[in-house]
């Protein structure tokens, strides 16, 4: 049984990867500030998003705390020695980045130097997993981008996101740290709260509200449904051939805007779809090569946009988030 430390564990991703730790028998600490980014829909009265905790508050211990304390988290990573550490809390949006440089700088930057700083003098072994974005490639200049691809962000967020795996690098080098670092892209599924495309694709339909479409519908993502992110996430942090090693995890397919609502559509007919102009920051992306962690580590995404937006949709009727 593994101590395993999730900070940004009462996340959106975070909680579903402490769920298969916790399905696994190990003891399991989250660490989360209870941060809510967005401000809060009326709609979703309370917002409680302790709800994605449901099923698992018995068997883990929660920790409010912030990581950019960083006494505060060394004494408890002291007290607990945690055999691995998911290290998931940061500032999550890219456009909020834009407005809030110094959360994102301190969010990401900040938090990850502080873990490098405790976990260099830790006297027992301990896994890090830092997650990185698929933002630090900027605009793919291959299709699809291998984890060696260049990096080269168009923007605030992908850049702190590759200055901490830089940082990661330098550390586990210098210190002979065991360090992995992953490279999610698009993730989509139930209690999401930060307004991705599909979750507000989704709501929108449901609402009968136009759907905003940035560009004409054939901006491509390499979309991947909560369940395999964190899949993918468990692997990296328990498999030993992670250890050093940076990976993409996504579905490992692209697919288009126009190919989500057209998937909504089959389950809600009646779609009010308006096209807009793209975000001048939104990189020019596609599918991530995923055959690294496949091949490695066994990963195995289950969920492709039919099934995963379909899930999603079932939850969505009868779920705020
Ligand atoms: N969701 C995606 O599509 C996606 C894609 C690429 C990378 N990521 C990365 O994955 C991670 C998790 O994303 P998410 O979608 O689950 O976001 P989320 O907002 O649902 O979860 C982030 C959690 O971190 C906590 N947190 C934030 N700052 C903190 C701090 N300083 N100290 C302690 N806790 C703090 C928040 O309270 C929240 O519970 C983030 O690092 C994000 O950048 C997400």
């Amino acid at each position: 049984m593994a101590k395993v430390f999730i900070t940004g564990g009462a996340g959106f991703v975070g909680s579903r990867v402490a769920k298969l730790f916790v399905d696994r028998g190990d003891e399991v600490f989250i660490f989360d500030t209870f941060k809510q980014y967005l401000i809060p829909d009326c709609e979703v009265t309370p917002p409680n998003l302790l709800i994605r905790l449901r099923g698992i508050m018995d068997k883990i211990e929660l920790v409010q705390g912030d990581t950019l304390n960083k006494d505060h988290l060394r004494r408890v990573l002291n007290r607990i020695k945690p055999d691995i550490i998911i290290h998931m809390a940061a500032l999550p949006l890219a456009f909020m980045a834009i407005e809030h440089t110094e959360d994102a700088f301190q969010s990401i930057l900040g938090s990850t130097v502080n873990f490098l700083e405790i976990i260099r003098d830790f006297d027992h072994p301990c896994r890090f997993v830092y997650t990185s974005s698929s933002m630090t490639y900027g605009d793919f200049v291959t299709d699809p981008v291998t984890e060696d691809s260049a990096q080269s962000p168009k923007e605030i967020y992908g850049s702190f996101k590759l200055a901490g795996e830089i940082v990661c690098r330098g550390y586990m080098r210098c210190y002979k740290l065991d360090l992995a670092i992953v490279r999610p892209s698009a993730i989509y599924g139930p209690f999401d709260a930060n307004q991705r495309v599909i979750q507000k694709f989704i709501a929108r339909a449901l609402s009968g509200e136009a759907i905003k479409v940035d560009g004409d519908g054939s901006m491509r993502l390499d979309f991947t449904y909560v369940d395999d992110a964190a899949q993918a996430i468990f692997l990296v942090g328990t498999h030993p051939a992670a250890k050093g090693e940076t990976f993409n995890i996504t579905r490992g397919e692209a697919r288009s805007l126009k190919d989500v609502l057209d998937v909504i559509q089959k389950e809600i007919p009646e779609l009010n779809v308006q096209y807009g102009p793209v975000p001048s920051y939104m990189p020019k992306r596609g599918t991530l090569d995923v055959t690294k962690a496949k091949t490695l580590l066994g990963y195995k995404p289950e969920y492709d946009l039919e099934r995963g937006v379909k899930l999603y949709i079932e939850h969505l009727r009868n779920n705020p988030i």
